[in-house]
């Protein structure tokens, strides 16, 4: 049995969360630059440069295709009227960029720990804010009508998911959406190649305290979190191109995410980087073979009372 293969069995489906708002757990930077060369001075456990933005770039446009609009929660009246919204953790500012198009009236705010890349000059109204999610926003209390917040999986220990939730709240006020997408750990005919990665990916977020399995409860945070009117649905899409055109993206963008791993599977599981390789060379026609497919999520809520 392989080195992947003894790490970490993961329950089918986690436990429901348990509802602590305590104060977060932080998370601290990795080495500057791992041995292939990608920047990890950040603390959370992807790469920090030019090659993950362009990784983000078409899987924005993947998630654009699978949740077919740019809000799940019913806001469009509101911002096109001119409402605020926050995005958290919002990595390259594409989909605030969007918003600020489609909607000229609105004020975007998009808040992450890095400065947001700038190729093109930003519509005008939308504005970038750096600071830690974790330790707690520069915002003042009811100042957002929608709060969005996307694939963060990597940057919040599950124990800081409550404490993060509840803080995305305190910035909501009464009438005011929240909205939340991940993608979690759910595989559906996952082979024995992507089982050994899951294995792996499950075992390094263990290590910094991260459980992208229980994503799959955003609904049950934000119901924890007090918020009203909440719906939340998980969007099953296929991976490899016997999916067709989604396919091949979910594909692509999990063949240029999951090598990012390797470096940190060498450090802290100890798996030899030819052997990562190996199990890495196996994903794409083990996903057409099997007919493998994957979980998104995505949750929105209100918070309760007239505005
Ligand atoms: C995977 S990217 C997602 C970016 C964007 N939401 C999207 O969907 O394209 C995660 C982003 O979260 C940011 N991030 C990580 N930890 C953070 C923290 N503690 N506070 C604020 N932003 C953080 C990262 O810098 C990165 O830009």
């Amino acid at each position: 049995m392989g080195l992947f293969e003894r790490l970490l069995r993961r329950k089918k489906r986690p436990p429901p969360f348990v509802w602590e708002p305590t104060m977060p757990v932080l998370t601290v930077p990795l080495d500057e630059m791992d041995a292939d060369g990608r920047r990890r001075d950040v603390p959370y456990l992807l790469p920090k440069d030019e090659q993950e933005d362009h990784r983000l770039g078409y899987q924005h446009f993947l998630l654009r295709q699978v949740l077919a609009e740019h809000c799940f929660a019913p806001v469009h009246e509101v911002l096109r009227k001119g409402g605020k919204v926050l995005d958290v953790g919002c990595g390259t500012g594409i989909w605030g960029r969007e918003i600020a198009r489609a909607y000229a009236q609105t004020h975007l705010i998009g808040f992450d720990l890095e400065e947001v890349p700038s190729p093109t000059p930003a519509p005008r109204n939308t504005q970038f804010v750096q600071g830690n999610l974790l330790t707690g926003f520069p915002f003042a209390a009811q100042s957002f009508d929608d709060v969005h917040q996307r694939l963060v999986v990597a940057a919040i220990p599950l124990a800081s998911w409550p404490w993060v939730v509840g803080e995305l709240r305190r910035v909501t006020p009464a009438g005011g959406w929240m909205e939340l997408v991940e993608m979690g750990t759910a595989f559906h005919r996952m082979g024995p190649a992507s089982r050994q990665f899951l294995q792996g990916w499950s075992a390094i977020s263990a290590s910094r305290g991260m459980d992208a399995s229980y994503l799959s409860q955003l609904g049950l945070l934000l119901k924890h979190a007090g918020l009203s009117n909440i719906r939340a649905e998980t969007r099953t899409i296929p991976v490899g191109k016997w999916g067709g055109r989604i396919g091949k993206l979910l594909a692509q963008a999990m063949l240029a995410g999951w090598p990012s791993m390797r470096p940190l599977a060498h450090a802290l599981l100890g798996v030899a980087p030819e052997a990562f390789n190996e199990v890495m060379g196996r994903l794409e026609v083990e996903w057409n073979s099997y007919h493998t497919s994957y979980e998104v999520y995505v949750a929105c809520g209100q918070v309760a009372g007239k505005k």
